[in-house]
């Protein structure tokens, strides 16, 4: 298999990460997910790794003393599937620098707002859709970024926005935010794996607008 080594790390129902797979499938991205990582053992995402014949690992924290040795032993995983990009894709937990200097520049979130909004500690899954119809705001979006030591501050690949309507829920806004992740979490993807970003501070650059 030539191409990006994916690995995928994930705590529920996965639906990003088949968006990924979908776009390999497609031809999309040049690439394999090589792993797939679940903190949760129920999360229906190890269901759609097993759909595609993706090895699929849970990993419980709670059979690790502390969160070095816990990440260490990803570590040692994604390493032992030789992965050349990590993707937290509905990954509920928070990375240590640990991790974060084993994979510098090679990991990527997907987030359910256009950050700096919505965003940091206490800001996942429906609890940032549930703050923004609260605020009130007018647009939302989602964010794919580079992961650093701080909660949702890497530098930024691509956003999209996403209106807020009027009759908007937490559900019906997170299935529209939804659709846009499984478009630009999977062209950051083919942009890196292309060779396309390049990142300077805190911006990141596509080569050729492309
Ligand atoms: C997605 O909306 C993703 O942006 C969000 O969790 C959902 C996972 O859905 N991630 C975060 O909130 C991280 N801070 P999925 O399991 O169907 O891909």
């Amino acid at each position: 298999m030539t191409g990006i080594k994916l690995g995928v790390l994930v705590s529920g129902g996965g639906t990003n990460l088949q968006a990924i797979t979908d776009s390999i499938e497609r031809g999309k991205i040049k690439g394999e997910v090589s792993v797939v990582i679940s903190s949760n053992e129920r999360a229906y995402a190890l269901k759609r790794a097993e759909k595609h014949g993706i090895p699929g690992v849970y990993i419980n924290r709670n059979n690790f003393k502390t969160q070095k040795e816990y990440e260490e032993h990803m570590i040692t995983v994604l390493k032992a599937y030789d992965v050349d990009l990590v993707l937290l894709a509905g990954f509920m937990k928070v990375l240590s620098p640990v991790f974060i200097a084993e994979f510098r520049n090679r990991i990527m979130n997907i987030h359910p707002a256009l950050i700096p909004a919505f965003s940091g500690m206490g800001f996942y899954g429906s609890r940032v859709h549930k703050a923004v119809l609260e605020y009130g705001v007018k647009v939302t979006g989602a964010t794919v970024h580079f992961v650093d030591e701080g909660a949702d501050t890497g530098p930024i690949i691509l956003q999209e926005v996403v209106p807020v309507l009027d009759d908007d829920t937490v559900d019906s806004l997170a299935a529209r935010v939804l659709e846009v992740e499984h478009k630009i979490f999977p062209e950051a993807v083919r942009l890196y794996s292309e060779g396309k970003l390049v990142i300077k501070g805190r911006r990141v650059l596509i080569k050729n607008g492309k």
